[in-house]
C-alpha cells in the first residue's frame, strides 16, 4: 500500500470578521499562520481534515472567510461538524471533493484513497447537551453498513468518544453514547485504523481495546486538561498546531507539529 499522509487540524474557532478575539487570540491570523505553514511543508499532504470547530459560534461569515482563505489551497480539505458549528452552513460554504454523501440533512460521508474508506461522524446534538456530542441512531445505523462493507476505516469525529482522565472534560465534553460507539469498533477493530477528533484543544493519544484515538491541538487556543482539574483553562503561547498523520499497510505514525500563530503568550492561572 502506498503510504497516504493527511494533515489533522481542529478548532480554529473563526469569527464573524478577521479582528476577532477570543481567550485574546486573534483566530483569523492564527489559522492563516496555518495555511502559510503548509505551504512551506517538503511533502504534499493528500488531504487535510478538519475535526470542527471551524467557527467559534456558528459564524456564517465565519465560514465564508475560510472559504475565501482555501480557494488557492492545491490540497482536498474536509471538514467535520463541531458544537461550534452547523452542519447546514458547512454543506453551504465549504463544498468538499469527490465525496459520498451518507446523510442529506448531516454532515456525515465518506471519501477514499484506495482500499481505505474515511468517514466523518456528525456529532452535534441538539443546543441544550452542548458541549457534549451524541451520534444519533441514523449514524449509528450508517456506521454498521459501513462496516459490513470490510474496508478499511479511519473514522474523523469532534468530540471524544471515551473518558479523557481530566475531572472537567470527561464531564461535560464527551459523546453521551461514546461507550455505545467505543464497543461497536472494538466489535470490528481489525477494521478501525483509527478514529480521529477534535474539541480537545490539545494533542492527545488514547489507546482502548484495541482503538486508537487521536486528538489534536487548536490552531489557535489550547486547553490545560489536567487529572483534578474542575473548570477549562486555556492557554496560548504563540503556537498553533497540527497532527501530521501517515497511514501505512500496518503502521500509523502521528506527529506533532508547530507554527508561529502570530499571537501573544497568554495562559488563563484560574
Ligand atoms: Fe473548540
Ligand atoms: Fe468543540
Amino acid at each position: 500500500m502506498k503510504p497516504i499522509r493527511f494533515l489533522h487540524i481542529s478548532d480554529t474557532h473563526l469569527g464573524p470578521d478577521k479582528y476577532f478575539i477570543q481567550h485574546k487570540v486573534n483566530t483569523y491570523e492564527a489559522f492563516s499562520q496555518f495555511l502559510k505553514a503548509v505551504k512551506t511543508l517538503p511533502f504534499t499532504p493528500d488531504f487535510i481534515v478538519h475535526t470542527g470547530d471551524i467557527t467559534a459560534d456558528c459564524y456564517e461569515e465565519g465560514y465564508r472567510l475560510v472559504a475565501s482563505m482555501i480557494q488557492d489551497l492545491k490540497i482536498p480539505m474536509y471538514f467535520v461538524t463541531g458544537n461550534h458549528d452547523t452542519s447546514k452552513l458547512i454543506k453551504s460554504y465549504l463544498p468538499m471533493r469527490h465525496i459520498q454523501v451518507l446523510s442529506e440533512k448531516l454532515n456525515c460521508y465518506r471519501f477514499s484513497f484506495g482500499d481505505n474508506h474515511f468517514l466523518t461522524v456528525d456529532g452535534r446534538g441538539h443546543d441544550e447537551i452542548d458541549p457534549h456530542g451524541v451520534i444519533n441512531t441514523e449514524q449509528m445505523d450508517i456506521l454498521k453498513k459501513e462496516l459490513k462493507a470490510g474496508k478499511m476505516l479511519t473514522l474523523f469525529i469532534h468530540f471524544s468518544p471515551i473518558p479523557y482522565d481530566s475531572t472537567w472534560f470527561d464531564q461535560n465534553m464527551l459523546l453521551t453514547n461514546g461507550q455505545e460507539f467505543h464497543e461497536l469498533l472494538v466489535a470490528h477493530k481489525r477494521q478501525i485504523r483509527g478514529v480521529f477528533f477534535g474539541h480537545i484543544h490539545r494533542s492527545t493519544q488514547i489507546f482502548q481495546d484495541g482503538i486508537l484515538y487521536s486528538g489534536v491541538g487548536s490552531t489557535s487556543i489550547q486547553f490545560i486538561v489536567h487529572p483534578w482539574q474542575k473548570m477549562p483553562i486555556f492557554e496560548s503561547i504563540g503556537y498553533g498546531y497540527f497532527n501530521i498523520v501517515t497511514l501505512e499497510k500496518n503502521r500509523i505514525t502521528i506527529k506533532e507539529s508547530s507554527f508561529g500563530n502570530g499571537q501573544e503568550i497568554f495562559i488563563q492561572t484560574k
